[in-house]
């Protein structure tokens, strides 16, 4: 599993939340004014003691019940409006919210589909999974509740508390007293809840990636008997999850527990010398019931204000979780879009006057590639190292390597899949990295050692290898060529949805689906890397001659391990630690390579070709 890097130590709650404001700038005047109507809305929350206190020492205290209907009246309209202007900020935010978060998550999306391939090396795919749903969820939240009701409820505290010491200025400071505590406890309660938050939110990606890499692996682990094995490790994560969230639970009963009881003490200390100074004539009756309704009116807020640093907080975390992706382009931004520097410029003499060639039909060539992994080892030697190759124009060169050679890693680089380390591959003399990405992608088709299909009909798993324009008639030829005609078998025939993966298709068929979506758009360069492995004899002997028909006028590289692939090529090159060993015809290697006859002579034990014991004993003849 891949690990994620470590988030920075050292961060500030408001800066990381000041990043959403991209995002949230188109909805800005909506925001505001949702948040002017829920200051609004508070504000009236206020009015409704100053009525009671009128109400109190006016038509209460005068027994004047026509009065008292009067007051009832202003009541219950100061609380609709109340109700009506909550009401109208819900209706203000919702829709631009929804549109915020998927805003975002579609740019996460679009960003994961660009970064290099290396990055999703290093990446665990739960790890991005949940950064996708769980952390956009969390930053939605906050947008609609914190970010407005920490300023609404500041807003209220301050007036309220203006007004309860307009009315009598001693009780409004014992009801004061516990602000100092109070925010003591806030400020250390939000530097433990960030890193328990974070904590947490790591968790969940790791947990998605186990349940991920179980669905996907369901076969071998039912095959090997590890269910066992692989319920305990998800049992022990979610239970190291459930510690997190009851440490976060903990957190935050403390900090209520505190900003609860100490608010409540003082308004109880109020009401006592209140109703002392009442009993006394210093003060008026209306005056201590509009004072103490006051009171309790601002508990919400300044109760609410926990958890909304809470949500705050794990918004916060949720935000430096998404950036940590989004932030990987500047990271690899030089490497995946290396500055088109003239294709001769940087030859750095691979092959004299390689770079000079530009006529329209130079082929594929590697000039002096060296490549190694970006998170390969310090000090480790580069998988490929000075790899000069010539693949001619329409010819198709098959690449021969023992099993870990780099010969997946080789083909990879021709799609720009990994940026190579130093030297350049052209396409026609043309340096891939001066090339708009759709025109390479356009121009070199790849298949896979392991097909990979999409949940669509096998019709567009097909066609995605071809142009916007391609149509019935292509799926049908690439289909034959690829002899996958079974597909048109299926119970829908092209229009059959293959499930998750292709998991509902052999391997066999698999790989001829993976083969026809590669020559689907009659691509001027294939890449085929060991496109046959999972091929019956005769199924691949089929392949074969119908691929012939493809390779005779595209310019292809091949990974082959089996002789019978090997000779549907024009040469072979044989790459051997890191560099291409020996380039020449099958027979011509068979004779003059030990390491190559050896290659062929172990893949004819396992293959199809029969005993090979003289190497050049291997007719083409003898595998019809
Ligand atoms: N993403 C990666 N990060 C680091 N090292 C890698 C990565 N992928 C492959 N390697 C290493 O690069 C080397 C070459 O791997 P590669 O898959 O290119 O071999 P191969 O020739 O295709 O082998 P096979 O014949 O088994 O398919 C291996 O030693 C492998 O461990
Ligand atoms: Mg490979």
């Amino acid at each position: 599993m891949s690990t994620t890097p470590a988030p920075p130590k050292d961060r500030s709650t408001v800066r990381t939340l000041l990043r959403l404001w991209p995002y949230v700038r188109p909805v800005r005047a909506r925001m505001c004014t949702a948040a002017l109507v829920a200051v609004l809305a508070s504000c009236i929350g206020l009015v409704i003691p100053l009525v009671l206190k009128w109400l109190v020492d006016g038509p209460v205290a005068e027994r004047d019940p026509q009065g008292v209907w009067l007051g009832a009246l202003y009541l219950l309209l100061l609380g609709l409006a109340e109700a009506g202007l909550f009401g109208l900020r819900r209706w203000l935010v919702a829709r631009p919210l929804a549109g915020v978060e998927a805003s975002m998550r579609a740019e996460l999306y679009r960003h994961l589909q660009r970064v290099p391939i290396a990055f999703h090396d290093r990446w665990a795919s739960g790890q991005l999974l949940s950064r996708g749903t769980t952390d956009l969820m969390l930053l939605r939240m906050f947008l609609a509740f914190p970010l407005t009701f920490l300023l609404v409820n500041g807003v209220t505290i301050i007036v309220g508390v203006i007004i309860m010491l307009l009315q009598d200025w001693v009780l409004g400071l014992v009801i004061l007293g516990p602000a100092v505590p109070v925010v003591i406890t806030c400020v250390v309660f939000e530097r433990r809840y960030a890193s328990v938050a974070r904590r947490a939110q790591d968790q969940v990606g790791d947990l998605t990636t186990v349940v991920e890499e179980s669905v996907l692996g369901i076969r071998i682990i039912k095959g090997f008997g590890r269910h066992r094995s692989q319920a305990r490790a998800f049992r022990e994560l979610s239970r190291t999850l459930r510690g997190t969230e009851l440490h976060k639970a903990r957190l935050l009963a403390s900090i209520w527990a505190v900003i609860i009881t100490l608010p409540e003490l003082a308004i109880g200390a109020a009401l006592v010398l209140g109703t002392v100074r009442v009993a006394d004539g210093a003060l008026s009756a209306g005056t201590l019931v509009a004072f103490l309704s006051t009171a309790l009116a601002l508990r919400w807020p300044v109760d609410s204000i926990g958890f909304l640093l809470a949500m705050s907080q794990e918004a916060a975390t949720a935000t430096e979780r998404y950036f940590e992706v989004m932030d990987a382009e500047r990271e690899s931004g030089t490497v995946s879009v290396p500055a088109p520097v003239p294709a001769a410029a940087r030859g750095n003499g691979a092959r004299p006057g390689g770079g000079g060639a530009r006529s329209g039909d130079d082929g594929l060539r590697f000039h002096a590639v060296r490549f190694r992994y970006p998170d390969a080892p310090e000090g480790s030697p580069p998988v490929l190292d000075r790899i000069d190759l010539h693949i001619r124009h329409g010819e198709s060169m098959a690449l021969v390597g023992a099993t870990g050679t780099g010969k997946t890693t080789l083909t990879a680089l021709v799609p720009r899949l990994h940026e190579v380390t130093s030297g350049r591959i052209t396409l026609d003399g043309e340096n891939i990295t001066a090339m708009p990405r759709e025109e390479l992608r356009t121009k070199v088709a790849v298949a896979f050692e392991e097909p990979t299909l999409f949940s669509a009909s096998v019709g567009e798993n097909v066609l995605m290898g071809a142009g916007g324009d391609a149509g019935r008639a292509e799926l049908d030829r690439a289909l034959a060529v690829a002899q996958a005609g079974f597909a048109h078998t299926l119970p829908e025939g092209t229009d059959t949805q293959v499930g998750e993966q292709g998991l509902s298709l052999s391997g066999g068929q698999r790989q001829r689906l993976a083969l026809a979506r590669a020559v689907v758009g009659r691509p001027r360069f294939l890449v085929l890397d060991d496109p046959l492995s999972a091929l019956d004899v005769h199924t691949e002997a089929a392949v074969e001659t119908a691929l012939r028909q493809v390779l005779a006028d595209t310019t292809a590289l091949i990974v082959a391990h089996r002789p019978s692939t090997v000779l549907l090529a024009d040469r072979v090159a044989l790459l051997s630690g890191g560099r291409i060993a020996a380039v020449g015809t099958h027979h011509e290697l068979l004779r003059t390579n030990a390491e190559y006859a050896w290659l062929m002579s172990g893949a004819d034990r396992t293959g199809t070709d029969g005993p090979a014991t003289a190497p050049t004993d291997i007719p083409e003849e003898a595998r019809r």
